[in-house]
């Protein structure tokens, strides 16, 4: 781990068809950084200073997908499994590139103890980088998430949320609890705080209408989260209440509306969701 509180060091960046502007310092060597435009390759990920080098290794690299094994594949997006260990420079370049995104001021050099989740989008192409998170491979704090990232050019898209589900889906699949690393980000807690509210409250509403009682913990337990992010998200929406010395927890009329009017605005729009039935994994061993 590198201290990094440095100024944004690239101004543009070429990366496949898009042009991207940095918003952060990233420890890339310095005789990249030098020129106005940066070219990475968005298969290998490898990086060069000039169009000549770039164009010659565009003529010879024939990555067309992220280096690991396609785990999930819907008709609109795909999720590859990267092992840090196994292909460390592919990781070691992923992460070059998410820190221009980041304003953390670590950056995992090692990267070994982590495993790479990297969600892609299809064409005749090949598969390209959307967005991804890294997962330790052990942790002690129960983190199923490390790093996120949505690429600037495929943010607000809706692809955020994707990468969230995913991640929760597979600690559904391990039979465990997870929550993201610590401390996250603005983005990273608006993304979160929308996720958990939506998902949240829409079951609410389900043992609402059955009547059911619910406690935080089977709250949890189905949406494999801890139950201290349950907490936290119920104390900001404003829903526990004491009650006849009871702990209750109450939905707000206009978090009722706002899903309800969701739920309309989902009959002609349906939003995309990861369907768990096509993950292809099992934790490893
Ligand atoms: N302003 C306000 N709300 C935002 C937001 C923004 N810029 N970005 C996300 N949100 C909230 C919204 O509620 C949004 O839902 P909506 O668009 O239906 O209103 C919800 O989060 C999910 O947005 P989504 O489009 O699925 O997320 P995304 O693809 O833009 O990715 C991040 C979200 C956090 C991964 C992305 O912003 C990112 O990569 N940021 C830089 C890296 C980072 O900070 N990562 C977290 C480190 S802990
Ligand atoms: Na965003």
């Amino acid at each position: 781990q590198a201290e990094i509180s440095r100024i944004r060091n690239i101004s543009k960046v070429q990366f496949g068809k898009y042009d991207l502007f940095p918003w952060y310092f990233s420890p890339y060597p310095e005789v990249f950084t030098q020129e106005d435009l940066m070219y990475i390759c968005e298969f290998c990920l490898n990086y060069y200073g000039d169009v000549k080098s770039f164009t010659r290794h565009r003529q010879k690299c024939t990555l067309l997908h992220p280096p690991g094994n396609e785990i999930y594949r819907d008709d609109y997006v795909s999720f590859f499994e990267i092992d840090g260990r196994r292909q460390r420079t592919w990781c070691r370049n992923l992460c070059l590139l998410s820190k221009m995104f980041l304003d953390h001021k670590t950056l995992y050099y090692d990267v070994d103890p982590f495993l790479f989740y990297v969600m892609t989008s299809r064409d005749q192409n090949g598969h390209h980088l959307v967005g991804y998170f890294s997962k330790e491979k052990e942790s002690a704090d129960g983190y199923n998430v490390a790093c996120i990232l949505t690429l600037p050019q495929y943010q607000r898209k809706g692809y955020g949320r994707l990468l969230i589900q995913f991640s929760y889906e597979l600690s559904k699949i391990e039979g465990k609890l997870g929550s993201p690393e610590k401390p996250l980000s603005d983005l990273g807690l608006l993304s979160y705080r929308q996720y958990w509210t939506e998902n949240m409250i829409e079951i609410l509403l389900d043992i609402n209408e059955t009547e059911e009682k619910c406690s935080i913990d089977a709250l949890a337990g189905r949406l494999a989260m801890t139950s201290g992010d349950v907490e936290s998200t119920l104390q900001a929406l404003k829903m526990q209440v004491y009650l006849k010395a009871e702990h209750k927890i109450v939905i707000p009329t206009h978090l009722i509306r706002r899903h309800e009017a969701l739920r309309e605005k989902q009959k002609t729009k349906p939003k995309r969701t990861i369907n768990p039935e096509l993950i292809m994994w099992k934790p490893p061993v």
